[in-house]
């Protein structure tokens, strides 16, 4: 197992995302890419919240909108579950996978786009990698090239799961491990370093629908995005806002101690119907460090600073 890659003081933390965007996979990815601590390497784009030729458009139109250029190695992952049909989340994030925000048409993706296999081998130290979708390209590298991902994945964060709190695709399973069980099967047997923060924690992560208005003016785009989002919680769970799960999995690596994990052995249910990617306590499943407490407010101040600055209240922002 590679040492965990803690960077020299003052040295960004490397990085690999594997995404599905996704409205908040959007304001994760750009809070990465306006973060300095973060050194991001590659985005590798899987199917999930959309299909995977929309899922890349969109994450081409992300990375266009940070303030400060940037240029990132864009991948592409997965386009589909190891087993199961395709099934992607447009009554949560749109037909596009980004909410109401203008897009252009999607392209069609070449067959010699870069694998998040490709990312991996062009680092030249272990990374950390972190997932926002289903875990099916991180699954493939890790069927096809154990040994790749033992070498350069120091660790891996990963947005899925969930443990005590309500499921938010069947009433026990969350989204990203639903999508694809199969493949969380595989990544816990592997038993490398992963970090799971799960619905547990990113349900108390909530953007209020009075801060998604304020940005109408001065950030149309996002607004645009983000008002599908809310109108979704709304009908889905009653809430006066949307919850923002991916921006915890990026804003715990620029902050850590705004998590606490305990260690504990997990499987995922690889059945049908409501338990589909139930992940659960199992004395006989893998160790795994699973995000059981969080602090929202750093994690929505660092949204606010630095992708949202026109949502914040005067207060908050000085808070
Ligand atoms: C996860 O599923 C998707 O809808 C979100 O982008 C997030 O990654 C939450 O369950
Ligand atoms: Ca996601």
């Amino acid at each position: 197992m590679p040492e965990s890659p803690l960077p020299a003081p003052g040295s960004p933390l490397p990085i690999i995302i594997d995404t599905d965007p996704g409205i908040d996979d959007c304001l994760a990815l750009l809070l990465a890419l306006n973060s300095p601590e973060l050194d991001v390497r590659g985005i590798s784009v899987s199917y999930g919240n959309a299909v995977v030729e929309n899922a890349y458009r969109n994450a081409v139109e992300i990375v266009r909108k940070v303030k400060h250029p940037v240029r990132v190695p864009l991948g592409i992952g997965a386009r589909r579950p190891l087993k199961r049909p395709l099934q992607v989340a447009d009554d949560t994030h749109g037909p596009s996978g980004l909410g109401y925000a203008d897009v252009p048409p999607a392209g069609v993706i070449l067959d010699y786009a870069r694998t998040l296999e490709r990312l991996l081998e062009a680092q030249a130290e272990p990374v950390t990698l972190v997932t926002l979708g289903p875990l099916t390209s991180l699954a493939l590298v890790l069927r096809a090239n154990p040994g790749l991902v033992r070498e350069k994945v120091g660790r891996h964060v990963a947005m899925i799961g969930n443990i005590e709190a309500a499921g938010n695709t069947t009433r026990f399973s969350e989204f990203n491990a639903w999508c694809d069980p199969e493949a969380l099967a595989t990544v816990l047997a592997a038993e490398i370093p992963t970090e799971m923060i799960g619905l547990d924690v990113t349900r108390k992560i909530v953007i209020r629908s009075s801060e998604v208005n304020r940005l109408a003016e001065q950030s149309p785009w996002l607004h645009d995005a983000l008002r599908f989002y809310v109108e979704f919680h709304k009908k889905q769970e009653g809430l006066d806002g949307a919850i923002i799960n991916d921006v915890l999995a990026i804003a715990y690596l620029i902050q850590p101690d705004v998590l606490t994990f305990s260690d504990l052995r997990l499987s995922v249910s690889l059945d049908d119907g409501q338990s589909r990617g139930r992940t659960k306590l199992d004395p006989k499943g893998s160790l795994t460090r699973v995000a059981m407490e969080v602090h929202p407010a750093p994690v929505r101040r660092l949204l606010f600073e630095r992708v949202l600055p026109a949502g914040a209240l005067v207060e908050e922002a000085m808070a």
